[in-house]
């Protein structure tokens, strides 16, 4: 397992390298394939995971089915913090859309941890503040953009996280079939395809099977305004 990218994750950050090493050492590593759920909206919360592998979707379901991507996350970031900060159940389900492996860690433990390091609280609550953020450009997006403005920021999006540099533009393993992809833009599978069809035809990106290539960066940014 790769160590450097668990030790970036906001729990880790800024931290001496023995406190580092003893605290991932406290942690549990676990391996999920792709479709297990970690854990399912509602259930009760007890602990918190740093993805050292893979890839990871939250999500929540309606009460109809319906199913809503809340973030596809990867490698150095956490999930299952929130019922930690905020006791109660877990606000979303957490499943693996690319073979993972996550480190864990009790909340207990991490309670304890963070009395002896006050300042890692610190990083936990900027990675918090991010999170609330972006969920609030989301949240606007949802009322104020179009289905291709909200597949354009949500391509830029997973390029942050699994994006990388090929010969001819930014390759991004996204690993989510077409359903998943509509359910993170929040629209029909059928529009977010025409939206996608459409870039495509502009030259914008390139579809590679679960994985989009990135074309012109310039023309999706400003879609997605
Ligand atoms: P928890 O509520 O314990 O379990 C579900 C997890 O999903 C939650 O902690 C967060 O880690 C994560 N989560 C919930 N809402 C969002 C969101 N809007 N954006 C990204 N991650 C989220």
């Amino acid at each position: 397992m790769d160590d450097t990218v668990v030790l970036s994750a906001p729990l880790f950050s800024h931290m001496e390298p023995e406190a580092s090493r003893a605290l991932l050492e406290s942690m549990t590593s676990l391996e999920f394939q792709r479709g297990t759920a970690i854990f399912h909206e509602g259930d009760p919360g007890d602990r918190l995971y740093v993805i050292a592998r893979g890839k990871i979707k939250l999500g929540r379901r309606s009460a109809d089915g319906r199913e809503n991507l809340l973030a596809v996350i990867g490698p150095g970031e956490m999930f299952g913090e929130l019922s930690l900060f905020d006791p109660g159940p877990r606000t979303a389900s957490a499943t693996v859309v690319a073979d993972a492996v996550v480190l864990e860690l009790d909340h207990a433990e991490l309670n304890a941890w963070l009395a002896d390091h006050p300042k890692v609280a610190i990083h936990l609550l900027q990675a918090l503040g991010h999170r609330l953020r972006r969920t609030n450009e989301t949240l606007a997006d949802l009322v104020f953009s179009d289905v291709p403005g909200r597949v354009a920021k949500a391509l830029l999006d997973l390029s942050t996280r699994f994006g990388e540099q090929v010969d001819d533009g930014l390759r991004v393993a996204h690993d989510l079939t077409q359903e998943e992809l509509a359910q993170l833009v929040g629209a029909s599978r059928e529009t977010v395809n025409k939206a996608l069809a459409d870039f495509a035809a502009r030259g914008w990106v390139r579809r590679d099977g679960r994985a989009v290539v990135l074309l012109d960066l310039p023309r999706l940014e400003r879609r997605a305004r």
